[in-house]
């Protein structure tokens, strides 16, 4: 355990060494949200599907519950996240880890869920570990179409977005692994749908939930289209090497900052 609070400390402070404020590229002028411009929103062209909250309990999605204690851990981190995207004017994160199952598509949906709780924003969790997607199982979802369908039959992104019944969060699902992923990834395809994604609201955060990085080079060829990246690690799983590797390899991404996820440390306090 304190091998990795170590290992992060020196993350996050090789991170701001780094430059976790350098400017990207001056970003295009977006359309304002239209969503968020009331509160109730009217979703014209995404399908949207109620969601069972038991199944989103029982797979740890819990941030939809402002009372579940779980859920303020993930709304400090929002406002974390937010913070430091606001102040570069970002709008795009990936989430990966070093090993597999550190919980980095639980972290990619609570987090979303969190931000879209925000009357000033909204989410979109787009689930690009095209091997083993899980974000429509998390959510229980069932799409008639999905990612694989956007990239073999030609569909429109309208056709696979789905509001999970939340306002504000926009979902893109996969439910059929896709071959040769990494150069799918990089695919002038997937360069215009992410180019689209990132463009299209001014309000929108757009979180990618990729594969492990040691899993192939998915996440480490896709990372060059976001504007930055969230380190998720498991504690007493991941190992301080595995994160120093992990480092070294989207070293030339921002680095937004390490989640340390599976901590059996209890908040016992109220504040
Ligand atoms: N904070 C946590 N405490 C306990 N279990 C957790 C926690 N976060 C996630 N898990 C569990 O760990 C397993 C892996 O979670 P998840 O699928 O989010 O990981 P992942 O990093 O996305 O995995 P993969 O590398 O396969 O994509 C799941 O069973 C999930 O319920
Ligand atoms: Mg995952």
């Amino acid at each position: 355990m304190e091998r990795i609070k170590d290992a992060i400390s020196k993350a996050r402070q090789s991170q701001t060494q780094s430059g976790l404020n350098k400017s990207l590229s001056p970003s295009r002028p977006r359309r304002p949200a239209p969503d968020v411009e009331s509160e109730k929103i009217a979703y014209s062209e995404t399908t949207v599907t109620e969601l069972d909250t038991k199944q989103l309990s029982s797979n740890r999605i819990i941030t939809f519950d402002s009372e579940d204690p779980d859920s303020v851990a993930f709304d400090v981190l929002r406002t974390q996240v937010l913070a430091k995207m606001d102040e570069n004017g970002w709008n795009t994160l990936a989430i990966t880890s070093p090993s597999p199952e550190c919980g980095k598509t639980v972290v990619a949906l609570n987090l979303a869920l969190s931000i879209a709780k925000q009357t000033d924003k909204t989410a979109l969790a787009v689930d690009f570990d095209l091997k083993r997607p899980r974000i429509a199982d998390y959510l229980g979802l069932k799409p008639k179409a999905s990612l694989f369908d956007y990239l073999e039959h030609d569909l429109e992104v309208k056709d696979i977005l789905i509001n999970p019944g939340f306002p504000r969060l926009v979902v893109l699902p996969n439910t059929v692994p896709v071959k040769n992923s990494a150069e799918t990834l990089t695919s002038r395809r997937v360069k215009s749908l992410v180019h689209d994604l990132k463009s299209r609201y001014e309000s929108r955060i757009v979180i990618y939930d990729l594969p492990p990085l040691m899993a192939g080079d998915d996440a480490i060829a896709f990372m060059p289209q976001v504007d930055c990246v969230l380190l998720v690690v498991a504690s007493g799983e991941t190992k301080p090497i595995e994160v120093k590797e992990a480092r070294r390899q989207i070293q030339s991404t921002n680095l937004l900052g390490v989640v340390l996820n599976k901590s059996s440390e209890r908040q016992t306090h109220y504040y």
